[in-house]
């Protein structure tokens, strides 16, 4: 006979019915047990504290739907997404740091030709500040990647997404995808974007609410950038002095990765970069680190 299930056994009696599961399977489910028991005997979690738990996981998963996971935005607003990268990106020093993807990489960036305007029609219709962004694209010791891949998307000067005003402007404005020169580099004109909440109105907002968080996350502009034989990088540019950047509601901030955003007063230089006058300048390079057996993979 086994010992009767008790706070003392509870967690041995889950974890030896997994003893049959795979490897893998068996390491990850017997840990996760063991933390969750402990969890709920270290905090002494009440019926009612649990029921509350079904509930606001019940209306986490309702509000999921095609264009809306609420799962991943309770991942990021409790910090596992960053952890999980942060785990599985250990990178070398001075190979660009990695942060979260975020929710509104859902449509394919349009291929575009360097110094595009990527929110050609948006800084028209609306108004924003021009913004000029350039770069390298590196290995570890220096070299060049020409024909790198830079995947941009960004906010407005209002901190919209194209994707959440359809009827605003074409989906697809404030993205592209650049192809880097034979130096590797690359460059685009846009506009500075602004920080943003992120979406609050359903349960990770509540919770956020019920605990004191704000929701917003500092200006940034978002890139995953990738060259044959290199790992990719999925990461940000953020914006130097933005609200936020010491409180991310996601915690995707690293020092590394914030940019002054010069602004620069000088009618033939905007002219050269077809850009109006005055405008920021930002500069953003990216180390990529070799893949280790060479092979390019996503992600
Ligand atoms: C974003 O930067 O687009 C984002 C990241 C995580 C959660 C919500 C938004
Ligand atoms: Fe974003």
């Amino acid at each position: 006979m086994t010992a009767d299930f008790s706070e003392e056994t509870s967690a041995d009696a889950v974890a030896a019915s997994f003893e049959a599961a795979p490897d893998r399977l068996r390491t990850v489910l017997v840990s996760l047990v063991r933390h969750l028991h402990g969890f709920i005997r270290d905090v002494g979690l009440t019926q009612r504290e649990w029921e509350a738990a079904v509930e606001f996981l019940t209306a986490t998963g309702q509000k999921c739907d095609d264009t809306r996971q609420e799962f991943i935005l309770l991942s990021d607003g409790l910090g596992v997404s960053m952890l999980v990268d942060a785990v599985n990106h250990r990178r070398p020093a001075g190979a660009t740091a990695s942060t979260v993807l975020g929710p509104f990489h859902v449509v394919d960036s349009p291929p575009r030709e360097l110094g595009a305007d990527i929110a050609a029609g948006v800084s028209a219709r609306t108004g924003g500040e021009p913004c000029l962004v350039t770069g390298r694209v590196v290995g570890t010791t220096g070299e060049p990647l020409p024909g790198a891949l830079v995947d941009i998307w960004q906010a407005d000067h209002r901190g919209f997404y194209d994707v959440q005003h359809p009827d605003r402007g074409a989906v697809g404005s404030l993205r592209g995808l650049f192809t880097c020169d034979d130096e590797g580099r690359f460059r685009f004109r846009t506009v500075v974007p602004a920080p943003y909440p992120i979406p609050s109105d359903r349960p990770v907002g509540v919770l956020l609410a019920a605990t004191g968080r704000h929701p917003n996350r500092p200006a940034h502009i978002h890139v995953i950038a990738g060259a044959a034989g290199y790992e990719p990088v999925t990461t940000h540019v953020f914006v130097a002095g933005s609200p936020w950047l010491d409180s991310d509601a996601v915690f995707g901030v690293k020092r590394s990765l914030i940019r002054e955003f010069r602004a620069v007063d000088d009618p033939a230089e905007a002219t050269r970069n077809g850009i109006p006058n005055p405008y920021r300048h930002a500069e953003f390079d990216i180390v990529l680190q070799p893949a280790p057996d060479g092979v390019r993979r996503d992600g």
